[in-house]
């Protein structure tokens, strides 16, 4: 039996690519997985390069691992995800102990890459694009409590100027319709009652169904009728695929969650333009008032880069004004990193790290704050979570709230539940509450 430790960095979709690689090897009789990395005889890296600090954290960690292998030169080391793809080959020269590099694409290959390097003793390299074969060929999910992710498309087309996201991941491609009903229904089988659709523009999705393609809303539709699924999510979606069929979804299907992440990355139209973003923000602020009228009480969070080359001190304020219009409900926000071979890394960029540090705090503290005051807002109020753990402080047990907040409750539950709950208090942006029945 060969035991391999899994270690993800990175996206929604690498944690999901990450699971799936369990999968895959656990169907596979000869590996299983561990926790304990000292145990492991292969450990499997799944990498990330949307920033430099994150495709850092790969070299630091294979620095360590190097070691460990001096002591046990028996293990096997494979290095995945987004940096493979990237840089390929090159791992090897940086870092020749490594025995597989494989793509995100190329996952459901490992237990023959394994067997191979095994054979041969030389190691193994695939980085092909094969996005549709990979989701055909892998087993059906491990469940992991009430809640799941549903990879429904992958890669990316946009190519914005900052981003190696479409390099390392290759072209939006769509699963069809009914791979994604079936993986759903298997799912909800087992007891899932909340699925998140997963793409890195996931309301891109243009699925093949008999007759013709379904776009998101479509398929949330059809989701909506498999019994036991309650709710819907997906992430993450790009405003210029943001189409009126999907807000209308929100405000027709219940199931359909009132959360949405929404990317807007600056405040300011050149600077947009000069992400190539593909859109103005006025045809941001346009989808969001038609969310608020579709369904008043949408939470909407955002990603932000601050500093990207060239921004002045005006254009960040501008930032700072769109979220205080939008009145956001948190978001992720990034120092401009920049990455080789994009366009934005020849950009000349006069703005010092200092700078950027603190136009960073200062969005964060924002972000926060707004975040906070609409907690607040939850105080005293009838509400309703799905039951997906035991609490880690606060309470018995853990729950969302349909715009995903965490509320942590006292009493007695059952794992999957739809439970109504009362929220009695807030601890920063986490809410506590009390079952009410
Ligand atoms: N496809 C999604 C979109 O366009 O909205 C985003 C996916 S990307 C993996 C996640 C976030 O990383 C982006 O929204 C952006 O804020 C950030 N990001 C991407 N490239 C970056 C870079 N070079 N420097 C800093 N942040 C970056
Ligand atoms: Fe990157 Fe832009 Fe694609 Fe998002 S839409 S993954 S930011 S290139
Ligand atoms: Fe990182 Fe690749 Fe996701 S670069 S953010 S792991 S798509």
């Amino acid at each position: 039996m060969i035991k391999v430790y899994i270690k993800s960095f990175g996206c929604q979709m690498n944690v999901y690519d990450a699971n799936r690689m369990a999968d895959v090897l656990a169907q596979n009789c000869a590996h299983k997985t561990t926790d304990d990395p000292s145990q492991a005889d292969v450990i499997l890296l799944n990498t990330c390069s949307v920033r430099e600090k994150a495709q850092e954290k790969l070299f630091d960690e294979l620095g360590r691992l190097r070691r460990l292998k001096q002591s046990r030169p028996t293990m096997r080391i494979g290095v995945g995800g987004c940096v493979a793809s990237q840089e390929g080959a090159n791992i090897l020269r940086r870092a020749p102990f490594v025995d597989l590099v494989f793509g995100p694409q190329t996952i459901h290959r490992l237990p023959a890459m394994l067997d191979k390097q095994a054979a041969t003793g030389k190691p193994q390299i695939d980085l092909t694009f094969a996005a549709i074969e990979k989701f055909d060929q892998l087993p059906a999910p491990g469940i992991n409590g009430p809640r799941a992710f549903v990879s429904i498309m992958e890669g990316c087309s946009k190519f914005c100027s900052f981003c190696v996201v479409p390099y390392t991941r290759g072209q939006e491609i769509s699963r069809p319709v009914a791979d994604v009903l079936d993986e759903v229904a298997e799912l909800a089988l087992r007891g899932v009652r909340e699925v998140t659709l997963l793409g890195q523009n996931v309301n891109a999705y243009l699925g093949a169904e008999p007759g013709g393609t379904a776009d998101l809303a479509r398929l949330i539709e059809c989701i909506t009728h498999i019994d036991g699924i309650a709710r819907i999510r997906y992430t993450t979606s790009h405003p210029v695929n943001f189409t009126a069929s999907l807000i209308d979804a929100h405000a027709r299907l219940a199931k359909l969650m009132p959360s949405v992440h929404l990317p807007v990355q600056a405040g300011d139209d050149r600077i947009l333009a000069r992400m190539k973003r593909n859109h103005t923000l006025l045809e941001y602020k346009s989808i969001v008032s038609a969310l608020l009228k579709a369904k008043p009480d949408i939470s909407i969070t955002s990603d932000f880069i601050v500093g990207f080359p060239g921004e002045t001190s005006a254009q960040f304020e501008r930032t700072l004004k769109l979220v205080k219009d939008v009145r956001f409900d948190g978001g992720y926000s990034f120092i401009y990193s920049a990455r080789p071979g994009t366009p934005a890394a020849n950009f000349s960029d006069p703005v010092g790290h200092a700078e950027k540090l603190d136009r960073l705090k200062r969005l964060q503290q924002l972000l926060q704050d707004l975040a906070r005051q609409r907690s607040a807002t939850y105080v005293g109020t009838a509400q309703q979570i799905l039951v997906e753990g035991p609490s880690k402080r606060d309470g018995d047990w853990c729950g969302r709230l349909p715009d995903n907040r965490m509320v942590n409750c006292r009493g007695k539950a059952k794992l999957g539940q739809l439970r109504d709950v009362r929220i009695t208090g807030t601890s920063g942006y986490t809410l506590r509450g009390e079952f009410a029945t």
